[in-house]
């Protein structure tokens, strides 16, 4: 094991206290979303109560929506390292993805370039649009690379290589793969599409990357960085973030319209934020902005966001070294996990099965399709003992069969 138990406990996450999910449970599915603190859930009602106290439709409600949406606007801002006029707020990961996805200015001929470990959402959005607007699609894979991370960043670098051709004009590429764990080398592939004639755009899903993984450089290095609130950043469901580059601004149209896209609902013409909110709809829901402000805030409680994903490689470093002494068992990953994605296979095992027996025993994971695998996470709040319940129910397992 890579840690000492007095080591370990030495670094208890205060939140983890705060969250009554992890109270009756082992829980590993941070990737699917993660536990609400209490204090967020409280941050809600609180802005809910509000809301009905001076509204819900009055002059008196707007500065507490305006403030409440701001405040979380500069938080992300901070997060991301860029201007909060670059974010649009959104209500999920693939809706950040999408909606700029469809106004930027497509050509008949372009060809869309997506890795082999992109989220089947927007991989069928991306399969419509190229079908609506006569797009090529092609893909680079990345799903193969298993081993440490400048070995893993020279075979991206590589595969793209292999990939690009002069009618690409877009690549969409995860930050932190679902699948496998490794993270992709975000910036040095901005880098490298700034040198193809057609400057192809970059998008980025950070569905796995925001609230684990430092991720300015690469938030600022993409065109369209799309995240949630409800997955690694533990917010409520239903809000997400996505940041824009200044080209993608300046180039994309607005797609789903509605009167928070307007920068004056009073005019006649309508005319569109010139800032990322032009990519916004129309009413949502208020108090979830307020969670999710407060989830950044016990997050970043906890320490650097490097600090954070320290602890997280430590868990997750002590799962994989944990699986590889369990007989059969395989981590997908040669290396330690770089980030909190411990993906495994159990041959003769079906993963459905294997996910229910340890549920029958209050131990969260989820099985992937595609590779077949096992998927758990740890996150700052994961605990050393909570590792080592999963490896023995595992090892019970195998043993059993
Ligand atoms: C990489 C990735 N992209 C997209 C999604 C979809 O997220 P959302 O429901 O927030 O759009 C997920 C969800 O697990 C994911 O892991």
């Amino acid at each position: 094991m890579t840690i000492s138990t007095s080591q370990a406990s030495s670094e208890a996450s205060a939140l983890r206290a705060l969250m009554p999910a992890l109270a009756n449970k082992t829980y590993f599915n941070y990737g699917g979303q993660g536990p609400l603190p209490t204090p967020s859930l409280e941050a809600i009602v609180a802005c809910w109560r509000e809301i009905q106290q001076l509204g819900p439709f009055s002059e008196a409600v707007w500065p507490l929506v305006n403030r409440t949406t701001s405040q979380l606007r500069l938080r992300l801002a901070e997060v991301f390292g860029a201007g909060p006029h670059r974010i649009a707020f959104t209500e999920n990961v693939t809706s950040g993805c999408v909606l700029p996805l469809w106004g930027l200015p497509w050509r008949p001929g372009d060809e869309i370039l997506l890795s082999d470990a992109e989220h089947p959402g927007v991989v069928a959005a991306c399969h419509e649009l190229a079908r609506r607007e006569h797009l090529s699609l092609a893909s680079f894979p990345v799903t193969g690379l298993r081993e440490n991370p400048a070995t893993t960043d020279a075979g991206v670098l590589e595969a793209l290589e292999r990939s690009l051709g002069p009618r690409t004009r877009l690549v969409v590429l995860s930050h932190l793969l679902w699948n496998t764990g490794q993270v992709m080398p975000i910036a040095a592939v901005a880098e490298r599409l700034l040198g193809h004639p057609a400057h192809p755009w970059l998008l980025v899903d950070a569905a796995q990357s925001l609230g684990s993984l430092p991720l300015a450089e690469a938030a600022r290095a993409a065109d369209i960085y799309a995240g949630t609130g409800h997955k690694w950043c533990c917010g409520p469901e239903g809000l997400g973030a996505v940041l824009l580059s200044e080209r993608t601004l300046a180039e994309a149209r607005p797609t789903l319209i509605g009167w928070r896209s307007l920068a004056d609902e009073s005019m006649s013409e309508s005319r569109f934020h010139g800032d990322a909110r032009r990519f916004e709809v129309a009413t949502s829901c208020t108090p979830l902005f307020a969670g999710l402000d407060r989830s950044l805030a016990l997050l970043e409680s906890e320490g650097t966001a490097e600090e954070r994903l320290a602890r997280i490689q430590r868990l997750s470093g002590r799962l994989w070294q944990g699986l590889q002494e369990l007989p059969g068992v395989r981590p997908l990953l040669e290396v330690p996990p770089p980030a909190g994605l411990v993906s495994f296979t159990l041959p003769s095992w079906d993963p459905a099965q294997v996910v229910r027996r340890l549920g029958e025993q209050g131990i969260w994971l989820r099985k992937l399709d595609d590779p077949a695998c096992l998927r758990a996470c740890t996150h700052v709040t994961t605990t050393e003992e909570e590792v080592d319940r999963l490896l023995a129910a595992l090892a019970e397992l195998i043993a059993s069969s």
